[in-house]
C-alpha cells in the first residue's frame, strides 16, 4: 500500500501525514491488485457475512484486505454499513424502471454513509497517534466525526456554516461532546480554513480529501454487490456534492475488476442540486472547472467548490457514466415518494432517485436496465424539511404529494367526520 498522486503520478508512504502531494493535487491509496488476485475471492467475503466477530461483523471491514490491511487492534467500529438494500417496486414505477433497489445507507450507525468513511478515518488517526481530529461539514461528516472520536476517545472540532445544516445534524455534533465552530461563511469557506488549520496545528483532517476516508467510503459498493450475489447492476446513481462517494465507488469498483471479483463495469451516475452543480456545468459544456455560489434545499450538498471533482470525473470517464442535475421541486417531489414507501431519506439522498427520473426521461437508463439508487441519509437528519414541505411552506416548491395534519376538536364526533 503506498499514496500516490493522481495527477503527477508521485509516491509516499503511508504513513506520511499528508492529504496533498508537494504539487498540490490529491493522493490515494493504491493497493497490491496483482497480489489480492491470489488471496481474496468472493468466497472470502461471503463467509464473513454471518459472523458476529469483530472487526468482520462491520459492512466495512468485511473487506479489510480491500480497505486497510491494519492491526484490528487499532479499529474503532461502532460496526458500520451492513445496510438494506431495498427492492422498492413503486418507486421504480414511479421513476419509469422495472427493476430499482435503494442502498440505504442512512441505516448507519450515525444515520449517514458518512460512517463507512469514518471508521476507516478515526482508526487511522488512532494508529498514528493523533489527540485531535477536525472537518468542514455540511453536518452528516461532522455527525459522524463527532460520534467516532467520541468513541475513540480523541478530541472532535467540526467547522459548521452558520445556519445552514439540518438541525438533526447540529444536534448530534453536540450531543456527541464535538467542539463546534459555526462559521460565519458557506461550506467551501470552512473547508478552506479546516485544512489551513490542520496544517498548522497537530490536529488531524477528516475530510474525504483524506484518503482513508475514501478507502472506508469504497465499501458501498462492495455490500451492494455482495447483497446482489456479486450480480452486476447496470447503474449505481448517487448525489455529488464534495464528490468523495463517487470516487469512492469508482474506485472500489475499478479494483474488485481489476482483481476479478467483478468481470463488468457498472455505469454510474452522479446527480447534482441544480443550484449546486458544478461538476454537472463542466461535463455538460466540457469546459474546465469552475466553482459556483451554492444555494439548495438539499443542505447535504451545498457545495460550491467540491474537493474531489478531479477524482469523480476519472470514475466517471472510467465507468463510461453521467453526470445530471435535478431542480428543488424534483429534489422534494422524489423524497415525497420514497418518504411514502416507507423507506424515507433526507432531501440530498433524493437526489439519486429525482436523477433516475430524469435520466430515463432522457432515454439514457433504460426501463429494463437494473438500477441501484444509493440513499444517503436518514429522513430524520431534516425534519423541518419534511414538516415544511407537507404543511405547504417550503418557498418555491410546491408539495405535490402533500399529507397534511388534520386540527381537529378532541371529540369522537369531529373524529368519525374526518375519517369519513
Ligand atoms: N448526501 C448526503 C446526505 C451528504 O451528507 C453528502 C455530503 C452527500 C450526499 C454528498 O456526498 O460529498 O461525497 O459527494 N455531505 C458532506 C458532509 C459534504 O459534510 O456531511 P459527497
Amino acid at each position: 500500500m503506498i499514496l500516490r498522486c493522481i495527477e503527477c503520478g508521485r509516491n509516499y508512504p503511508v504513513n506520511d501525514v499528508r492529504y496533498r502531494c508537494d504539487c498540490g493535487d490529491l493522493l490515494e491509496v493504491v493497493h497490491d491488485t496483482e497480489s489480492l488476485r491470489g488471496k481474496i475471492s468472493r468466497k472470502t467475503f461471503d463467509q464473513r457475512l454471518s459472523t458476529r466477530e469483530f472487526p468482520y461483523n462491520s459492512g466495512v471491514w468485511r473487506y479489510k484486505e480491500l480497505i486497510l490491511d491494519i492491526d484490528n487492534k487499532f479499529i474503532v467500529s461502532r460496526p458500520e454499513g451492513n445496510t438494506n438494500l431495498y427492492s422498492a417496486e413503486k418507486v421504480g414505477e414511479w421513476v419509469g424502471v422495472k427493476h430499482l433497489w435503494l442502498k440505504h445507507e442512512g441505516e448507519n450507525p450515525t444515520a449517514s454513509f458518512k460512517d463507512r468513511g469514518m471508521t476507516t478515518g478515526i482508526t487511522v488517526a488512532k494508529m498514528m497517534g493523533f489527540k485531535k481530529v477536525a472537518c468542514a461539514s455540511t453536518g452528516n461528516t461532522s455527525a459522524s466525526m463527532a460520534a467516532y472520536a467520541a468513541m475513540a476517545g480523541i478530541k472532535a472540532i467540526v467547522f459548521i456554516p452558520q445556519g445552514k445544516i439540518a438541525f438533526g445534524k447540529l444536534a448530534q455534533s453536540l450531543a456527541y461532546g464535538a467542539k463546534t465552530l459555526q462559521i460565519k461563511g458557506d461550506f467551501d469557506d470552512s473547508m478552506n480554513l479546516v485544512e489551513k488549520i490542520c496544517g498548522q496545528l497537530k490536529i488531524y483532517l477528516l475530510n474525504s480529501i483524506n484518503p482513508f476516508r475514501i478507502e472506508g467510503q469504497k465499501s458501498i459498493g462492495f455490500e451492494v454487490l455482495q447483497q446482489l450475489k456479486w450480480q452486476v447492476p447496470d447503474w449505481f446513481v448517487l448525489p455529488g456534492g464534495n464528490l468523495g462517494n463517487n470516487s469512492a465507488l469508482s474506485k472500489g469498483l475499478k479494483e474488485l475488476y481489476e482483481i476479478g471479483l467483478i468481470s463488468r463495469v457498472p455505469r454510474i451516475a452522479v446527480i447534482q442540486a441544480h443550484g449546486a452543480n458544478p461538476l454537472y456545468r463542466m461535463w455538460k459544456k466540457k469546459t474546465s472547472f469552475k466553482p459556483v455560489q451554492p444555494v439548495t434545499i438539499a443542505t447535504a450538498v451545498k457545495i460550491g467548490n467540491p474537493i474531489s471533482w478531479k477524482k469523480s470525473i476519472r470514475g466517471i470517464e472510467w465507468s463510461r457514466g453521467v453526470v445530471e442535475e435535478v431542480s428543488e421541486q424534483q429534489i422534494m417531489d422524489a423524497k415525497a415518494m420514497v418518504d411514502q414507501a416507507g423507506i424515507g431519506a433526507e432531501p440530498a439522498s433524493c437526489c439519486s432517485v429525482a436523477g433516475i427520473k430524469k435520466l430515463v426521461r432522457s432515454g439514457i437508463i433504460h426501463k429494463e436496465d437494473k438500477v441501484v439508487a444509493i440513499l444517503t441519509g436518514s429522513l430524520l437528519k431534516d425534519p423541518d424539511a419534511v414538516v415544511n414541505y407537507h404543511l405547504g411552506k417550503l418557498k418555491g416548491i410546491e408539495s405535490t404529494y402533500a399529507n397534511r395534519p388534520i386540527q381537529i376538536e378532541a371529540s369522537l364526533e369531529a373524529i368519525r367526520k374526518a375519517l369519513d
